[in-house]
């Protein structure tokens, strides 16, 4: 559904619905409504309950009331989980304009994060299916009585909703149109006109300048492999020279068949989602680009495809990388680390960024270890820890540390190469493909590695996540940057 807000102090005729939002044993002022509310005792004002008042005059609109829950309880995180649940209470209504009154909450940042929960549940992907339902919705006003400091919070957050939507777009499209060269057309596409600067580097470039271990995984495709590079430079202030950018640096394996060492069939069509961390990265281009953030900063994606064929890599190969570094393969649907250790070390050969943070799809033990719930990440900075956490508090993006330790690091020492692309043990996946890429980490360098294997695809829905790519991390990426990152 795509509809505009509006931030407004007044009620207008026009609106064919309004919300009224009603903390838990708040007293409506409307004595009809209270004499409604005496009717139907099973709300009670929870967090995101709602009640239909029907039309029953022409010249009385359709109410509907909204639970807020308990006023002690509440933050933006639990105002955009009842912004969430009213959109998904609308989805099958008519109504093309309402209005929500909000005039209890007197704090414009909670108003401003209903609304946003609402934007990010109204997402759907439905662009394959000419049946598909059309919301009708297309004015959601907010009566509030600060106007502009409400317009001005959202402002922000609809700017990163951009990016979310767009990663979660990526994410959902099949593997047989995103695929390494439309996908990087695409992100120049997306990007371009907002003043990204984005660079592709094709096959035959990333074959001159060494990139073995990504093309390696590329090579039983017969798409070729891509790199792109993009810029924002939206510190204007900072001398080019001067500046050491934050990176961020994502896996984008089109689809992972798992190659020589093939994934079993049941439900190898989810690996179009193998691609989820270069979504995240993308997203977050698009929502500095669209939020003007006074930031520079630098994305740069792998993108890949998997494939069995004659010419595919095999366990067994020993092949080399950008580092220098060779890797015994021994498994070849452990991949991503083969990509990711390419773009990891050219992004710190190029621009020697002050901070990297990678995010991937990387292992099905992550998933064995946190669920669908959390993202793990692996770093090897307790500030950066710290300002991670902070910042993906209140976004309903958790994340939880995981450990970096030389023990993982010399389990994939290789006895007839540098590394090999399996820990020594089947335990602790997750733990060892982190810390093969901790091997490509520069002395010094500040990392993150965020391992999203279970959290860019969820299978059912979330208050303010429909189900299917997720877009995580966008908004905790954005709120690190604001936080800690952004000169003000
Ligand atoms: N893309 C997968 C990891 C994955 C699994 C992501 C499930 C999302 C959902 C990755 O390339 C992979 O296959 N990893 C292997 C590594 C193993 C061979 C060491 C895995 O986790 O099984
Ligand atoms: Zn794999
Ligand atoms: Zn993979």
């Amino acid at each position: 559904m795509t509809f505009t807000t509006k931030f407004t102090n007044q009620i207008d005729a026009t609106h064919e619905a309004v919300v009224i939002g009603l903390w838990q044993d708040e007293k409506p002022s409307n004595s009809e409504i209270q004499s409604y509310l005496d009717h139907n005792k099973e709300f009670k004002g929870k967090a995101g309950q709602t009640l239909i008042i029907p039309a029953n005059s022409t010249e009385q609109k359709k109410q509907i009331i909204l639970g807020l829950g308990e006023q002690d309880d509440s933050s933006p995180l639990s105002f955009e989980t009842i912004g969430g649940k009213l959109c998904e209470s609308l989805k099958d209504n008519k109504t093309s304009d309402i209005a929500i009154e909000l005039t209890s909450v007197l704090d414009s940042d909670l108003q401003a994060h209903l609304v946003y929960g609402f934007l990010l549940k109204s997402y759907s992907f439905t662009k394959y299916q000419a049946k598909a339902k059309k919301s009708a919705l297309k004015t959601v006003s907010v009566i509030t009585k600060e106007q502009d400091k409400a317009e001005k919070t959202f402002e922000t957050l609809s700017a990163i909703s951009q990016g979310v939507f767009l990663a979660r777009d990526l994410v959902n499209e099949p593997p047989n149109i995103l695929q390494p060269e439309s996908y990087a057309e695409k992100i120049k596409e997306e990007l371009k006109p907002i003043g990204v600067d984005v660079e592709v580097i094709d096959q035959k470039k990333l074959e001159k300048l060494g990139f073995e271990a990504l093309l390696n995984v590329g090579k039983g495709s017969v798409i070729d492999s891509q790199v792109v590079v993009m810029k924002w430079n939206g510190n204007k202030k900072q001398k080019k020279s001067a500046a050491a950018p934050i990176a961020f640096v994502g896996k984008g394996v089109t689809f992972d068949t798992g190659g020589i060492s093939l994934k079993p069939g049941a439900e190898m069509d989810l690996m179009k989602m193998d691609m989820g961390g270069s979504a995240t990265v993308v997203g977050t281009m698009k929502a500095l680009a669209a939020r003007k953030a006074n930031i520079n900063a630098i994305g740069i994606v792998g993108l890949v495809e998997n494939m069995p064929a004659g010419n595919a890599y095999r366990p067994g190969d020993i092949i080399g990388s950008l580092s220098g570094k060779t890797i015994e393969v021994l498994n070849t649907d452990a991949e991503g680390r083969l990509v990711l250790a390419d773009i990891l070390t050219y992004v710190q050969q190029q621009y020697k960024p002050s901070v990297i943070i990678d995010l991937a799809t990387l292992t099905g033990a992550m998933m064995v270890a946190l669920g669908f719930e959390y993202s793990g990440v692996f770093t090897n900075n307790n500030d950066l820890w710290s300002k991670l956490e902070s910042a993906s508090d209140n976004t309903g993006e958790k994340l939880w540390r995981m450990p970096l330790d030389k023990a993982y690091r010399k389990e994939v020492e290789s006895n007839v190469a540098d590394l090999k692309n399996l820990g020594a043990s089947s335990y602790g996946g997750a733990c060892t493909a982190a810390a093969f890429l901790e091997h490509f980490i520069e002395e010094g360098t500040t990392w993150a590695h965020f391992d999203i294997a279970g959290t860019a695809w969820w299978k059912t829905a979330k208050p303010t996540v429909p189900k299917g790519g997720t877009g995580v991390g966008v908004r905790a990426l954005n709120n690190l940057l604001i936080n800690h990152f952004e000169e003000k």
